[in-house]
């Protein structure tokens, strides 16, 4: 039996006993560019490219200084994606290493692909079969994540997901498929607009909002990450806000890079909450992308959760004024902050459109959310009723709906 698939993958934190895993070696920096291509074997290896990256002179350095294969990817991935990439490779001689350079998505493929290779599958691994065996030792084939958003933290977490054949998504985890490597290279990042920036830095946010609230698989030290991510992310909105950029500044751009790789740190050693599970059950009745179905539940669970999280609030803002962002004061600030960069870039005016154009049956997405026990009855802050879950629901969707 694999530890890293089975008993290591269903182990929580209790009061009792808490874990911290961190197996990426993780890189960041201006030279980071010019490491990662001597990290790349020369040969032999893959290469899972976002499709924006075609035409992109950093790429095209990367893609000139190693001989490997490259496969596209267009769309969130499929099943079909995953079989199409592994029909082209030699399932009895595996690569020399696997790059991933793009989104979530992409670096999502490739733990997939890497997964195929060590397991032998790659569809739900972690969940349905428990004592899965490995069939190759998964440091023979190391995985380099390059990410180029910073907002999943893909690149630093265990998980993955990936669309069946019917277009349900499926997750997956493992600590042998959380990247090798994980190496942040600023050049992706250089005329990145301004409000994908604010999307994906939403994203990193909720990651480690979730997991600094959760009652009791938070620990001391994912909270620090937490507190140091949330810190830098609140820090580099709060410039936004003042400048109204349209291209992400220079300088922001390693803060946003490296509070997402924390975010993906955090929430594989911990979990998400109230809000990525509302988003996710909504994603049935409402087409939005991820970080715009958590814009939804945010300030609604932020504001709930004001009394009994007032420890972890206040230290919290504590340290975001610490380090000179001092127009925060309180949990309604940051909610207002959030807000105005919404406005200010279209985002809430989208997002309106976007849930008034459907009928949103509010009684069924009450019923989904409370149906995630672990949640409602041991993680959330205070024990939450079906009237509480109902009326965060009902106000977050209402507050969207014309
Ligand atoms: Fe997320």
């Amino acid at each position: 039996m694999d530890e890293y698939a089975g008993r290591l993958n269903n182990f929580y934190n209790t009061i009792g006993l808490k874990r911290l895993i961190f197996p990426p070696k993780l890189f960041y920096g201006p030279d980071a560019l010019s490491f990662l291509i001597d990290q790349i074997p020369a040969s032999g290896a893959i290469v899972i490219a976002d499709s924006f990256l075609i035409n992109n002179e950093t790429f095209a350095s990367i893609r000139k200084k190693i001989d490997a294969n490259v496969f596209y990817i267009y769309n969130e991935p499929r099943y079909s994606d995953i079989d199409a990439i592994l029909s082209k490779t030699d399932r009895n001689k595996p690569p020399s290493a696997i790059v991933a350079i793009g989104g979530g998505s992409t670096i999502d493929t490739a733990k997939a692909v890497k997964a195929f290779y060590i397991y032998g599958k790659y569809q739900r691994i972690g969940y349905e079969d428990r004592n899965i065996s490995t069939v190759m030792d998964a440091k023979t084939l190391p995985l380099i994540a390059v990410p180029t958003t910073p907002a999943s933290g893909s690149e630093c977490s265990r998980y993955y997901l990936i669309f069946d054949h019917d277009g349900n998504k499926t997750v997956s985890r493992s600590w042998n498929l959380i990247p090798d490597y994980s190496v942040l290279v600023p050049d992706f990042l250089k005329n990145y607009p301004a409000k994908a920036a604010v999307l994906s830095a939403f994203d990193a946010f909720t990651h480690m909002y979730e997991t600094l609230i959760c009652r009791n698989e938070s620990s001391p030290i994912t909270n620090e990450f937490s507190y140091i991510g949330i810190n830098a992310v609140i820090g580099a909105m709060h410039q936004i806000d003042k400048d109204r950029p349209e291209i992400l500044p220079g300088e922001l751009i390693e803060k946003l890079q490296l509070s997402a790789a924390i975010g993906g740190l955090v929430l594989s050693n911990i979990r998400t909450g109230m809000i990525h599970h509302a988003a996710e059950q909504m994603s049935s009745q409402v087409k939005l992308s991820h970080t715009m179905s958590l814009i939804v539940f945010c300030d609604t669970v932020m504001s709930f959760y004001s009394a009994p999280c007032a420890d972890k609030y206040k230290k919290m803002i504590g340290r975001i004024r610490e380090e000179g962002t001092n127009t925060i004061s309180d949990i309604q600030d940051i909610i207002d902050l959030w807000n105005r960069l919404f406005d200010h870039y279209g985002i809430s005016e989208e997002l309106r459109k976007k849930m008034s154009a459907v009928k949103i049956d509010i009684k069924t997405l009450t019923e989904k959310v409370f149906s995630d026990r672990t949640w409602v009855e041991k993680e959330s802050p205070v024990p939450l009723s079906f009237a509480d879950v109902s009326s965060i629901v009902s106000s977050s969707v209402g507050r969207y709906k014309k």
